[in-house]
């Protein structure tokens, strides 16, 4: 791939950030994007796709995060733009269940290969659990579900393996970790590492609304969330699958791992 330029959109976030560090580990020609990132690309702002897009081979894409239609035909247009531009081939960041935005990919005539992850682990140290780390508590209506909780960094290796290497096309890869984890065992193995104490408390969905609004989180997302929550307290998320080691040759990291090097490299210092 010497001529290879990939576009990773998402650039600032928890995959595409790494997405975009392993590519330049290998040597990859790339250009970083998001709102923030070195090139300017928003969604909403249809005006910088086309730098965007600018000689790209390759798209690591991380579609909208808006619902619905919206959504759909956003991705529609921005992956007709990519084929135009002369790329051929994209990597969709996508979730268990989701179909369409694949289908609005492939029907701009690219070469697809689609990542559905389950929760990531970098939840609890970057984003929106962080809070409950330093708070002391995980209060969530989780009930005692399962899920196959997974390291960012192996899909970012998953995306970086199907952006730089030929057999992944048409392939829809299902990411788990190793284990399944409720997320009672996720706590405990953030307390073993970190040295505090973190309960899991779990909530009703109504209870964790209300607490939720309470917070200052609008209610919109404090259902949408809820209803992730309710998820993995189904059960429907409690499977894991063998494609980290399928597309890497090696199995997919612990939770215990992560929390250990987070906690060491500082993640949960407030
Ligand atoms: N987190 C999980 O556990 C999980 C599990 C399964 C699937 N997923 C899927 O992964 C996708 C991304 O989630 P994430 O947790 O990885 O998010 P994230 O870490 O917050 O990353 C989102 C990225 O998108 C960029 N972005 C946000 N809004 C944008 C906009 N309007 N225009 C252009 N770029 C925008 C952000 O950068 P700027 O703010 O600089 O624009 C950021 O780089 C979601 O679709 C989600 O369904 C997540």
């Amino acid at each position: 791939m010497s001529d290879a330029l990939v576009l990773v959109t998402g650039a600032t976030g928890k995959t595409g950030r790494r997405v975009a560090r392993m590519l330049r580990e290998r040597g990859v020609a790339h250009r970083e994007a998001s709102r923030s990132a070195a090139a300017r690309f928003s969604w909403e702002d249809r005006s910088t796709w086309d730098a965007a897009l600018e000689s790209a081979t390759a798209v690591y894409l991380v579609p909208p995060s808006f619902d619905g239609p919206g959504a759909i035909e956003t991705t529609a247009e921005f992956a007709r733009r990519a084929a135009t531009a002369g790329a051929s081939r994209v990597v969709l960041l996508s979730a268990p269940g989701l179909g369409e935005q694949g289908d609005a990919v492939q029907e701009a005539g690219l070469a697809l290969t689609v990542l559905r992850p389950r929760w990531f682990f970098q939840n609890f140290s970057e984003d929106f659990l962080r809070d409950a780390v330093l708070g002391g508590e995980l209060r969530l209506p989780a009930g005692d579900g399962q899920e196959g909780f997974i390291d960012a960094e192996d899909i970012a290796e998953v995306a970086v393996t199907a952006l730089t290497e030929e057999g992944h096309a048409g392939m829809d890869y299902e990411l788990t970790g190793p284990r399944l984890m409720t997320f009672a065992d996720t706590a405990a193995d953030i307390a073993q590492a970190t040295g505090r104490t973190f309960p899991y408390v779990a909530l009703t969905a109504d209870e964790y609304v209300t607490e939720q609004i309470a917070r200052g989180v609008p209610e919109d997302w404090a259902r949408f969330s809820a209803g992730l929550y309710d998820y993995v307290r189904s059960g429907q998320l409690a499977s894991l699958t063998d494609d980290v080691e399928h597309v890497l040759g090696r199995p997919p990291r612990d939770f215990t791992d992560y929390a250990r090097t987070a906690a060491a490299e500082g993640a949960w210092q407030d």
